[in-house]
């Protein structure tokens, strides 16, 4: 009985370790890549992002650059100073925290009329899961020693 619990108990993480090892490295915009006149709301919407995972961005340097912004700077497409822009056309971001982020492009008016501005919502790392029940409570005793109990308490 122990035996093929825990037979059970390793095949869970036989399934689980792998997936928390793997970061995942998302090319925004996929073979379009960081530019104009793309729909990066709609890139985004079926993608799960993780702490640890890398967003790249693809472009060709000087057309394009991105600055990392909070939500206020992204509604409104206000470029912050170019000191604190990326600009190597090949621009790596590891996502570092949860939450909410979001990325503008600061090139001529790129954000504001061709929607060049990405949104993401960052979950916690596969490491540190959502409490979930324990694989234990799923196999309870059998209904006729839940029977039993009851007498008992009876
Ligand atoms: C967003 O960033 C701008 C520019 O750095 C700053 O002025 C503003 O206070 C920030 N807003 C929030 C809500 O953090
Ligand atoms: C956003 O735009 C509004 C209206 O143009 C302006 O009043 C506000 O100061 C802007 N906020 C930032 C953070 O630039």
């Amino acid at each position: 009985m122990a035996s093929k619990l825990l037979n059970i108990a390793l095949a869970v993480f036989a399934i689980v370790l792998p997936a928390v090892a793997m970061a995942t490295e998302f090319t925004v915009g996929d073979d379009q890549g960081w530019t104009i006149n793309f729909d990066y709301e709609a890139w985004a919407k079926d993608k799960v992002f993780r702490v640890g995972d890398e967003l790249v961005f693809k472009y060709t340097a000087g057309r394009h650059n991105v600055f990392k912004v909070n939500g206020t700077v992204f509604t409104n497409c206000t470029i912050p100073p170019p000191n604190e822009a990326l600009t190597t056309g090949n621009d790596v971001i590891t996502l570092a925290t949860p939450g909410r982020k979001w990325y503008i492009c600061g090139v001529n008016d790129h954000c504001a009329n061709y929607g060049q501005k990405l949104a993401i919502t960052v979950l916690e790392e596969w490491a540190s899961p959502a409490p979930a029940p324990s694989p234990s409570t799923t196999t309870a005793p059998a209904p006729s020693s839940a029977y039993g109990i009851s007498v008992s308490g009876h």
